[in-house]
């Protein structure tokens, strides 16, 4: 399995189960969607994301100019409160330590959280 598809399944597996789990009032954005862990919502969004967040380490000098209409999506259309983005930043950091923990260096949890931190800004920056 490619790197994009292992990515795919923690983002549409691990990181929602865990992202509803402990914050439960994530959900209320998803009321059209099965959240049941691993339904097809969960997999086919779950590659979105990913693919969004592989456009930004592919243009990573320019991450807003790669996720400018993601940012008018979440700031115009689907409002989503800008908290909810260091809760899934949370849990996404915490799956990839969990799940390739030999590879979850400190240097690789920086490198994370700098470019999670960084994404969730752009992606909110049209709320201001
Ligand atoms: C849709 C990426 C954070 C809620 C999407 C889409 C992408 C995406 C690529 C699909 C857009 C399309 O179909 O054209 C991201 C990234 C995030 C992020 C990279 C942060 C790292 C969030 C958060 C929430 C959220 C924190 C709310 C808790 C939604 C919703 C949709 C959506 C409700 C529409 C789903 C649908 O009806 O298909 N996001 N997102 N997103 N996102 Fe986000």
């Amino acid at each position: 399995m490619g790197a994009r598809a292992r990515s795919a399944c923690l983002t549409g597996g691990p990181v929602p189960r865990r992202l509803f789990a402990s914050y439960p009032q994530t959900k209320t954005y998803f009321p059209h969607f099965d959240l049941h862990p691993g339904s097809a919502h969960l997999r086919t969004h779950g590659a979105k994301v990913v693919a969004a967040l592989g456009d930004a380490v592919k243009s990573i000098d320019n991450i807003s100019g790669a996720l400018a209409k993601l940012s008018e999506l979440h700031a115009y259309v689907l409002r989503v409160d800008p908290v909810n983005f260091k809760l899934l930043s949370h849990c996404l950091l915490v799956t990839v330590a969990s799940h390739f923990p030999a590879d979850f260096t400190a240097d690789a949890h920086t490198a994370w959280d700098k470019f999670l931190s960084i994404v969730s800004c752009i992606l909110t920056e049209k709320y201001r």
